[in-house]
């Protein structure tokens, strides 16, 4: 009789390592980048002059902000300005200081996991904007989405920026769109920063800097796995490495294995064998055209309604309503 192993896991994170690096080609979720090491190597890659999507979206709201907030306001009703994901919301300010200038009506409300990450914004705000009325939710993008929906009335202008949405897969993103869609109300706006398909070049320069930042940002998913379950991963003995397809807008990251070697890891009684060069696929970061997004929305129940590029044509912010 074969032998079955009931496996129990602690948390998601012990969950998806068990999976991924048990699978066949290996695979772990960018996800997982995040920590306060990762959060500090994500700050810095947005400040690498290769990463230009953060510069991109900055100069579509400064060029743009007047328009943006005019589109966001509609007219004196009061509404929510909800972030998914704040971070340090150094380019919302810019709407943020837009908004304040004219209106009075509305309040921001930064969504966001880390309590810690809303707790330097609503710091960073009340010394910047302190006109600004500012509630921050903590707790997962539905759930804190859910309860604003239901502890107050008033028109929805939700953001979604830093093309946060190309970590997923189109598959995953049609569900992440439709449920966002489904908590939003006729007059409601989504407005979405993707980054755009562009010279191959650009992209792979963004995403393999010299510096080794990126690389580094890419191989804390290993760090973590050492700190958090005991994992013996040795971290020269892994290539960071980047590839993008042009047809399909695809970048993907990986972890490449130098040599022959067997990592363990502790809390999940677990030993992997990898071959030389064998990969480990950490990340996505889908690059979208019109016909694309276009195509997303529709899948989603969202329309297209408008649409802000920088003058390079490297990134846009997409703004969508429920379709009629
Ligand atoms: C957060 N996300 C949109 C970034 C991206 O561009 O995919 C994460 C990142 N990965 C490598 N560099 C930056």
């Amino acid at each position: 009789m074969q032998q079955e192993t009931l496996l129990t896991f602690k948390t998601q994170f012990e969950e998806e390592v068990y999976t991924g690096l048990t699978a066949f080609p290996k695979h772990l979720s960018s996800k997982y980048f995040y920590d306060a090491i990762g959060d500090k190597l994500f700050q810095d890659i947005m400040q690498m002059p290769e990463y230009y999507l953060t510069d991109a979206e900055f100069e579509i709201f400064e060029t743009h902000k007047q328009e943006i907030t005019d589109f966001f306001s509609e007219g004196e009703a009061p509404f929510n300005l909800i972030e998914l994901g704040a971070g340090d919301g150094k380019k919302t300010k810019v709407l943020l200081r837009q908004l304040s200038e004219k209106t009075k009506n509305f309040t921001y409300r930064p969504i966001d996991i880390s309590q810690h990450v809303l707790d330097g914004l609503s710091v960073s705000l009340q010394e910047e904007l302190p006109k600004v009325s500012v509630v921050p939710q903590q707790g997962t993008y539905f759930e804190a989405l859910e309860r604003i929906n239901s502890e107050n009335e008033g028109r929805k202008v939700i953001l979604f920026l830093g093309s946060n949405i190309g970590n997923l897969l189109h598959k995953q993103a049609i569900v992440f769109l439709s449920q966002v869609q489904a908590l939003m109300q006729e007059g409601d706006l989504f407005f979405v920063g993707l980054d755009l398909k562009k010279n191959p070049q650009t992209i792979l320069d963004a995403y393999n800097d010299p510096t080794g930042i990126t690389a580094a940002f890419n191989k804390n998913v290993l760090t973590r796995i050492n700190k958090e379950l005991g994992g013996t991963f040795e971290l020269d003995d892994f290539l960071h490495w980047e590839v993008y397809d042009p047809e399909t807008g695809t970048a993907k990251s990986y972890l490449v294995s130098k040599k022959e070697q067997t990592v363990t890891i502790n809390k999940l009684d677990l030993a992997i064998d990898f071959k030389p060069w064998e990969t480990i696929h950490t990340e996505i970061s889908q690059k979208y055209d019109d016909a694309t997004v276009n195509w997303l929305a529709d899948q989603s129940g969202l329309q297209v309604i408008k649409h802000y590029t920088d003058a390079n044509k490297l990134y846009a912010n997409y703004v969508f309503e429920k379709k009629q």
